[in-house]
């Protein structure tokens, strides 16, 4: 019969690991879940006093300020909450491998392998591991061989796949009421007993019928298919928004149009700079290595197209502004509002912002970047890593980062809309325009600014999909 899950341990405190166990403790008083990771600042971060987490999350603080000390913790003692745990949650990084086999395409599995074999090191008793990471298909088949070559005599593993599907800046309200949770495992009886035991814990807040169990390696590649998908929906709208801009159709309607079309559906359809976050790019790519892996060069070569896409439209919008602006913009002052990959995070990973900036620095344009919640020191660390053989003085020079919209826009030539913070939409367009050189330039790449209302105060507006002048 499945095990009553009493004890969790959850490897990685990071936009994963962090939100989920968080939600999991507040919702199942009865479980003590402790979240460890190797990071002491880290750890520290989410055990500070005032709340001063990691990551911004909106609600998490409000989630972690109800279960913290009653039955969440946070530790960096990884081999003595691996013991107590009867359920383990592997929830560590799966970067793209920068070099060797695969580079820039294959996952790195180092930080899988080396929690795994840690949980096979110090167990006593018997453990259901959960793989949580987005990982290639076939990873869990690792974790399983890896622990049951390095177990003690009696302590039995299964291995279950338990892929998330929160994304970051709804993470709170994506995992109060998910879609669906999806368990993969061996369809052994001990594998399935093992899978009920996880989905009995989601069943503390989540309807029965929305815990899907499948097969293990279904599981993992419904992870890779779900985030593929998602983007090749930007990737569509993305190419349609070229055609728009060259003909004067509108994206807004075109894709208001198709949305409604019930087999398609409205949501993931709006036109931007180009997507970003850790797992769109990331997992395209995995899917990609994994089809040639298996030998199915077609199939790669049209997955790879969705990131090509994606390169493509975050150029054709730097390549936009630089036309704009007279065919030069060395030496003008543009301001980027927001750095984030998305509205509601601090997360910068991918972010078309830093392509963006990056391109305006290739040109010798001065830019000003305000953002509301990335930090100052991180936006230097991505701008270093986009421009690697750049001084970062050199950079420095050109870049400027400030701490208001107002601030940023102040006597600029240009202002780039590159992260849809709503926060953008309450500037006083009109004080803006009176300070700036004529003519005055807006991009939006977000789709996010009332076009007809600066035209009317005098500027020339970009948007993303919109053909000419609006
Ligand atoms: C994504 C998936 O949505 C989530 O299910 C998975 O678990 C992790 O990856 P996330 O990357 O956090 O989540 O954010 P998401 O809202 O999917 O946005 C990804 C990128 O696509 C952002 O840069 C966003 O701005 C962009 N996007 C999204 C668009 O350009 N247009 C859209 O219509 C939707
Ligand atoms: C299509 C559009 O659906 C319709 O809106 C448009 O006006 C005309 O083109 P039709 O070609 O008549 O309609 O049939 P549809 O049901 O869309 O099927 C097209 C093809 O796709 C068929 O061969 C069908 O078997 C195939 N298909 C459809 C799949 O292989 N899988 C699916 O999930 C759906
Ligand atoms: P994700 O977005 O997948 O959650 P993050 O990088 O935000 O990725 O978080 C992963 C976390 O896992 C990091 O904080 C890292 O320190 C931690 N980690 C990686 N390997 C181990 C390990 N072997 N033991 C404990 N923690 C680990």
């Amino acid at each position: 019969a499945p095990v009553q899950v009493k004890k969790i341990c959850c490897i990685g405190a990071g936009y994963v690991g962090g939100p989920t166990c968080a939600v999991i403790a507040l919702k199942c008083p009865h479980i003590t879940v402790t979240i460890v990771d190797l990071n002491q600042a880290r750890v520290d971060a989410w055990n500070s006093k005032d709340f001063d987490l990691p990551i911004y999350e909106p609600g998490l603080v409000d989630v972690v300020k109800q279960a913290r000390g009653r039955n969440l913790f946070f530790s960096t003692d990884v081999d003595k909450a691996i013991r107590e745990a009867d359920l383990i949650f592997v929830s560590v990084n799966t970067p793209t491998k920068k070099s060797g086999v695969g580079a820039g395409f294959a996952a790195d599995l180092n930080y899988v392998e080396s929690a795994t074999r840690r949980i096979a090191a110090v167990a006593t008793s018997d453990k259901i591991v959960v793989e949580k990471s987005t990982v290639p298909c076939r990873t869990a088949e690792s974790m399983r061989t890896i622990l049951e070559a390095n177990s003690k005599p009696g302590t039995h593993f299964d291995i279950l796949s338990n892929p998330e599907f929160l994304a970051e800046g709804t993470a709170i309200t994506d995992l109060f009421s998910p879609d669906r949770v999806l368990i993969g495992s061996l369809q052994t009886e001990s594998g399935q007993n093992a899978s009920q035991a996880l989905a009995a814990v989601y069943a503390n807040w989540i309807p029965k019928e929305r815990i899907l169990t499948v097969g293990l390696w279904s599981s993992e590649l419904s992870k890779l298919a779900a985030n593929a998908m998602l983007a090749q929906r930007i990737s569509s709208v993305n190419a349609l928004s070229a055609i728009c801009e060259a003909t004067g159709a509108n994206i807004d309607e075109v894709a208001h149009a198709v949305g409604f079309d019930s087999r398609i559906g409205p949501k993931f359809l709006r036109a931007s700079v180009g997507f970003g976050g850790s797992c769109f790019q990331k997992d395209i790519l995995n899917l990609v290595y994994l089809s040639e892996s298996l030998h199915l060069p077609q199939v790669a070569a049209y997955w790879r197209q969705v990131v090509e896409m994606n390169e493509y439209q975050k150029s054709r919008f730097s390549k936009t502004v630089v036309d704009t602006l007279f065919n030069t913009i060395t030496g003008k002052h543009i301001a980027v509002l927001g750095f984030a990959f998305k509205a509601d995070t601090g997360d910068t990973r991918e972010s078309a912002s830093i392509s963006l900036i990056r391109d305006f620095l290739s040109e010798r344009a001065y830019v000003t970047i305000y953002d509301p919640k990335v930090e100052v020191a991180q936006i230097w660390q991505d701008l270093q890593e986009a421009c690697p053989t750049t001084p970062l003085a050199q950079i420095q020079k050109y870049v400027n980062i400030v701490h208001s919209a107002a601030e940023a826009c102040e006597q600029k030539e240009a202002i780039v809309i590159a992260t849809e913070w709503k926060e953008f939409l309450d500037i006083d367009w009109q004080h803006v325009y009176d300070l700036m050189t004529k003519p005055a330039f807006v991009f939006d790449g977000r789709l996010l600014l009332d076009a007809e209302k600066l035209t009317k105060i005098g500027f020339t507006v970009k948007t993303i999909g919109r053909g000419g002048r609006v």
